[in-house]
């Protein structure tokens, strides 16, 4: 189906991909892992004809792309690339995206045939979206538009034969992603669907791959059956020392007795109804790890904000009365393009907005204390960039390490962690969770939202949010993934829960 032949890209000094092959064959589904800045989006971008490659062939169904490739020329052969990094209009409708994607499709009666479209991939693919084909996309959630990212993607008049998903699930919660990969087999088993899959989410490529291909700097050095693969071979491929630990689930710890817990309560929320959370209660200790789970929007980041806004000068009455944080807040987005990143600014910049007037004399930033800082954090959780680099230059998972030292490095008494994990590699999630439990037995009180289920586990305790409720608080003891799930479903749901 597609033969990548000894492709070789250079930004700068950077080789982003060298010598790379790769061949994919119909109806085979393959994820491509490695660390952050492997080249995978690269890879991704240069078959879909928005990077030119310095060198080599693409060649699909035996034809050879052309070099400058073209989104057209890749559409043309059945080629469809949905991005890691959100590229939507805020300002438009969903359904004129589609009009957006292909101009030459645009004549009278395009809009309600983009409409009917978008619509039917969403619903094939996600069958409890919510998407209105003319909702403004600024109005969706960040599930939402990575939902509808994807669905765009594959609207195509004459078909898809190999889709390349980058990324596709970082926003999307365990549930919604096992909509999308039912919805991948099913295409794959009627219309010999191909699929290439980059995810750092483990479940994503270990359970929905037949063969992996891992990328370290640019080239391709290991190509196996996924069947063959386990956590721990996947990070030595990565490239992982061999000491490195695992961010695999741990069992369930012993049950703690927390009725005696004498540390200070950070934060402290009762009979909170706002946006869509109805009567929630729940605190979160200094040194504490808390948790926020269920399906996806039941009210977990409406409650991350009514804590971050608790600390506004102008806040809502209802979050005045039922919201109290003691100390000071950080806050790291997964959102990162939207509400995280200073795009024009330097990776070091970016990195220490949030603490500059402790890396300040007599109001002046003094440069030496903040390029310590900022290489100190590059070390640390394995940035693959320099302080001075442009943001924009990096890979979406440095991207987001950024902003993970951005939140950390301000020691705050309450760190609000919103998804930050989103498109982390694997090698560096374990580091992270390491230095979250630093930060956490200094005193720090974490409230963490996260779309990957086994994340919850390194938790101390969690909440699990069923429209808008508190469903089930659990405690170390009781802290496993079927609890999670089993609290996220209501008593009517047919079934769900354990499947
Ligand atoms: N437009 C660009 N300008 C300069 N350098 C770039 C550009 N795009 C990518 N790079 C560099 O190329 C390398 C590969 O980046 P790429 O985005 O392909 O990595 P990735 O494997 O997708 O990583 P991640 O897992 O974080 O998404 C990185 O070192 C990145 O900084
Ligand atoms: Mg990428």
């Amino acid at each position: 189906m597609l033969e990548v032949r000894d492709v070789d890209k250079r930004y700068g000094h950077t080789i982003a991909a060298d010598k790379v092959s790769l061949e994919i064959y119909p109806g085979e589904m393959v994820s491509i892992a490695g660390h952050n800045g492997a080249g995978k989006s690269t890879l991704a971008k240069i078959i879909g004809g928005i990077v030119n490659r310095d060198a080599g062939e693409i060649i699909v169904n035996g034809e050879s792309l052309p070099n400058p490739n073209t989104v057209r020329a890749a559409r043309a052969s059945g080629v469809a690339l949905a991005f890691q990094e959100i590229t939507l209009f805020p300002d438009l409708r969903v359904f004129e995206h589609v009009g957006a994607a292909d101009l030459s499709e645009v004549d009278f009666g395009w809009r309600r045939r983009a409409q009917r479209d978008i619509k039917r991939q969403l619903d094939a693919m996600f069958p409890t979206h919510g998407i209105s084909p003319q909702a403004l996309v600024a109005s969706l959630s960040l599930a939402q538009r990575q939902m509808m990212q994807i669905a765009l993607s594959t609207v195509h008049p004459d078909g898809i034969r190999l889709l390349i998903l980058d990324e596709p699930t970082s926003a999307l919660s365990d549930d919604l992603a096992t909509d999308l990969f039912a919805y991948l087999r099913r295409e794959r088993d009627e219309n010999g669907l191909s699929v290439v899959l980059v995810s750092h989410k483990i479940a994503d490529s270990l359970n929905h791959s037949d063969r992996t291909v891992v990328m370290r700097d640019g080239a391709v050095v290991v190509d196996r059956p996924t069947s063959e693969l386990t956590v721990r071979q996947l990070m030595t491929d990565m490239g992982a020392p061999p000491d490195a630990e695992t961010p695999e689930a741990g069992e369930a710890t012993e049950a703690t007795d927390d009725s005696d817990d004498t540390r200070d309560v950070v934060v402290s929320v009762s009979g909170l109804s706002w946006r869509g959370l109805a009567d929630v209660a729940c605190t979160v200790r200094a040194g504490e790890t808390v948790g926020l789970a269920g399906l996806e929007s039941n009210g977990q980041r409406d409650l991350l904000e009514a804590v971050w806004r608790s600390r506004r000068f102008l806040k809502p009455r209802r979050i005045r009365s039922a919201v109290t944080v003691a100390g000071s807040i950080a806050y790291v987005s997964g959102d990162r393009q939207t509400e995280g990143l200073f795009p024009l600014w330097s990776v070091g910049r970016n990195m220490t907005i949030g603490t500059l007037s402790t890396l300040s004399r007599l109001g002046l930033v003094v440069p030496k204390k903040e390029s310590y800082e900022t290489s100190t954090w590059i070390e640390q959780i394995s940035i693959k960039a320099t302080a001075v680099d442009s943001i924009g230059s990096l890979s979406g998972g440095n991207q987001q390490k950024v902003l993970l030292a951005r939140g950390m490095s301000q020691a705050p008494d309450l760190l609000i962690l919103d998804d930050p994990f989103r498109g982390v590699d694997i090698t560096t999630k374990a580091e992270a969770y390491r230095q979250l439990q630093d930060l956490a037995d200094g005193g720090t009180a974490i409230l963490w939202f996260t779309s990957e289920n086994r994340e919850l586990l390194e938790c101390d305790r969690v909440y699990v949010l069923r429209e808008g409720e508190v469903s089930a608080e659990l405690k170390s003891g009781q802290l496993t993934t079927d609890q999670i799930i089993l609290a996220s479903f209501s008593e009517t749901d047919d079934g769900g829960a354990t499947s």
